[in-house]
């Protein structure tokens, strides 16, 4: 096999066979970015498992041996400058293990699962808007809105206040690898969060934002920055990533007529359990984190064969790690029923995904409404021609246009 270009034209829409090159040849390589930052890429299962909880591997971007965290050359999309914040994404313990600690009494799996009729409603309201119609594009109209209204909605945003979160999004959307317009969108919604932190304080609800302001550890508080900046990261590691999973996962039906009416089957007759495999399916075969964000070495170490040192950026290749023949059988195949599926689509160890269990009833609601309002969508262009967004840390299609029979 012949080496694979990375990040060049056509990479978007199918990097697959890039990182089976990868995987094979060089599993542990050091590549200099699109964005000029050269990083290690981890692209066997093994490895990438060991590296997602390795003590070693730090999650501050001041660690970087370049420490150009504040240029935003490193850490998420947006963070730069006076935008840097303090986050989960960004920290190591103790302060990590305190703030997730705090965090996870105000979103806990139960309250995550009283949410889920009102996840459901939403996707219904949303396929509501298919009515009388023929086509549609399943990310504008559906997989976009669904996650922003639903997390604003959970952390207790005004619903008249849920609009401008929907444009917030859309322009992070939409201008991702132009900085200045995510950078923008990340100031408004975090200078949004913090004055509803000020409000709420004098009236508490039952809502996330004012779980996070009622959390308290061994009478250790949430600062009010430090709420503000969890609320923040919430929205944004729970928006794209939703978009994407519910994007790319419908896709890979579209494509698959046989597994599509499979799903559609279990999911008519009330058989709950294949809707269940089908998320974590989607999220192992075309999974919305191609890689697990930063990490930098804190110490020398040897990964892969690899010596990385101090100060050097690992980048774990979630996507080319969940097609490892090496631990899944058939990784090219989509089985929606697949027993064996440690996938690590949520990442691993002690940063492993907050709102795992959010996007898995966001997920399953997604794909139950599409399949019983639009029991015979397909899709209405060439796959080769959908359109990618390729992030360095996400992937999913700017649009998704479907056919359907009009609902009469
Ligand atoms: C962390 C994936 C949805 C909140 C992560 C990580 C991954 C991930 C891979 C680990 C990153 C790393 O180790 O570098 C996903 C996927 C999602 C999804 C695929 C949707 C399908 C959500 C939602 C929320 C959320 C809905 C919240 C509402 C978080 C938070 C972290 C995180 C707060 C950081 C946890 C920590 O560092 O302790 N997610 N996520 N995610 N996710 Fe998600």
């Amino acid at each position: 096999m012949t080496e694979h270009a990375l990040f060049g034209e056509g990479f978007a829409a199918d990097p697959y066979p890039a990182y089976a090159w990868l995987r094979e040849n060089a599993p542990v390589r050091r590549e200099v970015l699109p964005s000029g930052v050269a990083a290690w890429l981890v692209t066997r299962y093994a490895d990438a498992r060991r590296a997602l909880a390795d003590p070693r591997l730090s999650k501050n971007p001041g660690r970087h041996r370049a420490a150009d965290h504040a240029s935003g050359r490193v850490g998420i999309p947006g963070e730069r400058g006076a935008n840097v914040m303090t986050h989960l994404l960004n920290i190591d313990p103790p302060d990590h293990t305190r703030l997730r600690r705090l965090v996870s009494t105000a979103f806990t799996p139960r309250g995550v699962a009283a949410f889920e009729p009102r996840v459901r409603a939403l996707a219904d309201r949303l396929a509501d808007g298919f009515a009388g119609r023929g086509s549609a594009d399943l990310i504008d109209e559906f997989a976009f809105p669904l996650p922003i209204y639903a997390i604003c909605d959970m952390l207790g945003v005004p619903p008249e206040d849920q609009d401008d979160f929907r444009d917030w999004a859309g322009m992070m959307l939409h201008t991702s690898g132009k900085r200045g317009g995510v950078g923008r969108a990340v100031k408004r919604m975090r200078g949004y969060l913090g004055e509803l932190i000020h409000r709420k304080r004098g009236a508490l609800g039952d809502d996330l934002i004012s779980g996070l302001i009622r959390a308290s550890d061994h009478g250790e508080h949430l600062t009010e920055e430090e709420a503000a900046a969890m609320a923040f990261i919430l929205l944004f590691a729970g928006f794209e990533t939703t978009v994407n999973l519910i994007g790319n996962g419908m896709l890979a039906l579209l494509r698959d007529p046989a597994q599509l009416a499979r799903l559609r089957r279990a999911s008519a007759e009330g058989e709950g359990s294949l809707l269940d495999s089908a998320v974590e399916e989607l999220l192992r075969y075309d999974g919305p984190v191609e890689l697990a964000t930063w990490r930098f070495a804190t110490e020398p170490l040897t990964l892969g064969g690899q010596r990385v040192a101090p100060g050097d950026p690992v980048l774990v290749v979630l996507a080319a790690a969940d097609r490892d023949p090496e631990r899944f059988a058939d990784p090219d195949t989509l089985d929606l029923g697949r027993g064996d599926n440690p996938h690590l689509g949520f990442g691993h160890g002690i940063h492993y995904c907050l709102g795992a269990p959010l996007a898995r009833i966001e997920g399953r609601a997604a794909l139950e409404t599409l399949l019983r309002r639009l029991p015979d969508v397909r899709l209405a262009a060439d796959p080769r021609a959908l359109r990618w967004r390729g992030g360095l840390i996400m992937r999913g299609l700017r649009s998704l246009p479907v056919e359907f029979t009009p609902e009469g």
